[in-house]
Parts: structure tokens; C-alpha cells; sequence
């Protein structure tokens, strides 16, 4: 993981060299405008509304510059405005909010490019004032091709930095930037499809074997709870982690009982049936509802690049779709994974779900990265820390899945080796 004071390194470097630039691009396009004489005696009005037209192309510039800086903060920490970055960094350490930390971000860039145009009315109505050979109309054409550059110089810093971000993402959506848990929950999770039959199937029997009374964490639940629900006899408390704040507010959203939040009751239907329940009542799933809210006791955000993302270990961690859904690159699926079974304690159980096979997966018209895994990889990955016995790893054929860019899923239980205790006589 790149190391904060590297962030501001870059973005202080980046901050530099945006402004000369901007600066030399304004400049030299507005005295090109002086210099290649083509407003000379348009007239006081016309050349005022040319002024305002050419607040209209910039303001159009700083909005795509806007647009790429939040994706570039939130993707990577940094900024080519360090005003930006710190307004963005400030915010986050004080709310979990996205909103707040992007309008933080965008008032710390906004306002920074606001006050780069104070010198240039400065230096051109300035030169009218002290100079003959300066007119004011002089001035107002100077301000009109700065403006004109500064719009171009927004616009093309903000495709270099897109394109640089879609070329690191090898051209996948941005979690940060493009995730919306209401597009997921709806395009996945209006009912109960037949990835989920299956999940959660596995899960209430591989549940059954966990250690009983012990806190279970969810990592990279995302704004779900259709797979909590299965934990919440069993546990005594329920941890959800996921890398999203904007998908833990989601899932606080079902806890507090918001109005529009997500209606979880088919899967809670379906997960007492899987425990035995052949019928369950309105009643049993209300009543299953109130217990998993009284054991969620935390939601942690976390990054699963973290060689330690939560800062404890765990009797049962379950992480369904998470590592597999999180990369396109397999050496960091395979990081992921180390470091989430590393939250396992020994003699603890391990429950995970993957995409089979699967390069990427559609959300909201979007294509979110796949690891192209398999239960080959899988099991190679537990490798010498985890019994994995025969009849422990499912492959769930799914052909109707395709289109969303899958057509199967590979279910595994695991337990960490206990420590050997040396004994000695
Ligand atoms: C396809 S969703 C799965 C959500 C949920 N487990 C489910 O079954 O629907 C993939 C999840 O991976 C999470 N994710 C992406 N990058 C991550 C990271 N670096 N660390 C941890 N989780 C991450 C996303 O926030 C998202 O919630």
C-alpha cells in the first residue's frame, strides 16, 4: 500500500506542476488572442459577452476537472491540488460520508482555481490602468483567451487523469468512483436467484459447525445482509466489514430501520427454511430480523490489500464474493485472501463463495473486475494452513448467469490448522 506522506509527495509535485502549466497555457493562449488581432473593435458588448461565454467554456473545463479529481482522490489518495486533498482527508477522518468528502474535495479545488484568475484581472486591467498601449477592450480580449486556455488546460488535465486511472484499473469500473449500493442491491438482490439458493444453503450448514457464542465477522459484505442472517444464532456478536463507507452506511441504513432501506425479508425467509423451519411465519422472520440487529455490533471498514485489515482474529470469518469481486489481477486476489484468512484463528472456521471463472461482472450498466478463479485456486491458496476435505469445495453451475459475466459459483468451508502445542517430558 502507498505510504500517506507518498500521496503528498505526488500531490504537492502534481499541485507544482499543474499550476505553472496552467499558468503558461492561460497566458500564452491570452495574449495569442491580443497578438492574432481577431477582436480588435469588436465592441465594449460584444466582447463582454464573449467574456461571459468564455466563463461558460471554463466553468464547463473545471467541471470535468472536478469530476476527475474526485475520481483520482478516491481511487489513489492524491490530487493535483493539494488544497483539494486536504479539504478530502480532513472530511473523512471526521465522517464516513462520501457526499461530505466530495464536496469537501471539490470546494478545495474549485476555490483554489477561483483565485488563480485574481492575477490575471490584477495584471490585465493593471496594464490598462498604468499603460496607453493597453486598452481596457485590450484587457477583455486577454481575459477571454486566458479563460479559453484555462478551459482547455481543465479539460485535458481531466482526460489525462482518466486515462491514467483506466489504464491502473486495466479499464474496470472504480469501486470508489462508479459503485452505488442501491444500482447492486436492486440489479442483484430483488429476489432470492439461484447463486443465492445455493450460498446460502451452504452457509446455514457450513455455519452449524462454527463455535458457538463467539463474535463472527462478514468481510466485504458489501450493502448486503443476505448471508448475516445465518450467523445471528450462532453468534454472539456480528462484525460487517467492507471497504465502502458508502455501502456500510447501507447497511446502517436496514439497522436503524430508514424508510427505503433494502427489504431483506425473502432472504430471511429462505435462510429459516434452510435451518428446518418448512414454513416460516411473518412473525419468524420479523423476529429473526430483531435478533441479527441486536448482534450486529460493529461495522468496520476495511481493505483487504491490508496485510492486517482488522486488528483482531475471529472463531468464524465469512467472506462471500469479496476477493474474487474486488480484482482482475490474481497475485492480488491471492494477497487478499492471505490476508483475510489470516483473521481466522486457529481451529477457526473459514467460509468463502467466489465467481467461477469470472472476468468481470456487471453493476448498474458497469463492469466491476473478476479474478478469474477457480476451486483449484481456491484450494491452492488455503493451502498449508486450512483443511480443505474432499465434499468442502462446491462448484454451482449457474448458465443463466452469463450475461452478468459469470456462469458459476465455487463455495468452500476451511479450518485453520489448530497450533501444535510441543510437548515436552
Ligand atoms: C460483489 S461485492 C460483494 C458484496 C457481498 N459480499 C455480496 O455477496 O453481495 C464486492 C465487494 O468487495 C468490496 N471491495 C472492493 N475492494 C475491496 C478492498 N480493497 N477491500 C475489501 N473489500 C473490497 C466492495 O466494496 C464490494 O462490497
Amino acid at each position: 500500500m502507498v505510504r500517506p506522506v507518498v500521496r503528498w509527495a505526488v500531490s504537492i509535485a502534481a499541485t507544482a506542476a499543474s499550476t505553472y502549466a496552467l499558468d503558461a497555457v492561460a497566458t500564452v493562449a491570452g495574449f495569442g488572442l491580443v497578438a492574432l488581432g481577431l477582436l480588435d473593435g469588436a465592441g465594449r458588448l460584444w466582447l463582454s459577452a464573449l467574456l461571459v461565454a468564455s466563463y461558460a467554456a471554463w466553468g464547463w473545463g473545471l467541471s470535468s476537472g472536478l469530476r476527475a479529481n474526485w475520481r483520482l482522490l478516491a481511487e489513489t489518495g492524491t490530487s493535483t491540488n493539494v488544497l483539494s486533498k486536504a479539504a478530502y482527508d480532513l472530511t473523512r477522518r471526521r465522517t464516513a460520508g462520501v457526499r461530505a468528502s466530495r464536496v469537501a474535495a471539490a470546494a478545495g479545488y474549485a476555490g483554489t482555481e477561483l483565485a488563480k484568475e485574481a492575477p490575471y484581472y490584477a495584471g490585465a486591467f493593471g496594464a490598462a490602468l498604468v499603460s496607453d498601449s493597453v486598452t481596457a477592450d485590450r484587457a477583455l480580449i486577454f481575459l477571454i483567451g486566458a479563460n479559453l486556455g484555462a478551459a482547455f488546460y481543465e479539460y485535458g488535465l481531466a482526460g489525462l487523469t482518466n486515462a491514467v486511472l483506466r489504464r491502473r484499473r486495466g479499464g474496470y469500473a472504480s469501486f470508489e468512483a462508479d459503485w452505488i449500493p442501491a444500482e447492486y442491491l436492486s440489479g442483484y438482490y430483488r429476489t432470492v436467484d439461484p447463486d443465492e439458493i445455493a450460498t446460502i444453503a451452504f452457509l446455514v450448514a457450513a455455519l452449524r459447525r462454527a463455535e458457538r457464542d463467539r463474535p463472527v465477522l462478514f468481510f466485504g459484505v458489501g450493502p448486503t445482509l443476505h448471508h448475516v442472517f445465518a450467523a445471528a444464532e450462532v453468534a454472539s456478536e456480528i462484525h460487517l466489514g467492507d471497504y465502502l463507507p458508502a455501502n456500510l452506511a447501507e447497511i446502517r441504513r436496514w439497522l436503524d430501520r430508514a424508510p427505503g432501506a433494502h427489504d431483506w425479508r425473502p432472504f430471511v425467509r429462505y435462510t429459516l427454511r434452510c435451518e428446518g423451519n418448512p414454513d416460516p411465519t411473518d412473525e419468524d422472520v420479523a423476529a429473526r430480523e430483531e435478533l441479527t440487529r441486536t448482534k450486529v455490533t460493529a461495522l468496520l471498514r476495511v481493505d483487504g490489500r491490508d496485510p492486517r485489515p482488522v486488528d483482531r482474529e475471529y472463531a468464524t470469518v465469512v467472506s462471500a464474493y469479496c476477493a474474487d469481486s474486488a480484482t482482475a489481477d490474481r497475485g492480488t486476489w491471492a494477497a487478499f485472501m492471505r490476508h483475510i484468512t489470516g483473521l481466522v484463528r486457529p481451529g477457526g472456521l473459514f467460509v468463502t463463495a467466489a465467481l467461477r471463472r469470472c472476468r468481470g461482472y456487471t453493476v448498474g450498466g458497469k463492469v466491476f473486475p473478476g479474478a478469474d478463479v477457480d476451486e483449484h485456486d481456491l484450494r491452492a491458496v488455503l493451502g498449508t494452513g486450512f483443511d480443505v476435505p474432499g465434499g468442502s469445495i462446491e462448484v454451482v453451475p449457474m448458465v443463466r448467469w452469463a450475461p452478468h459475466g459469470y456462469a458459476g459459483i465455487v463455495l468452500c468451508e476451511a479450518r485453520r490448522h489448530a497450533l501444535k502445542v510441543a510437548v515436552t517430558t
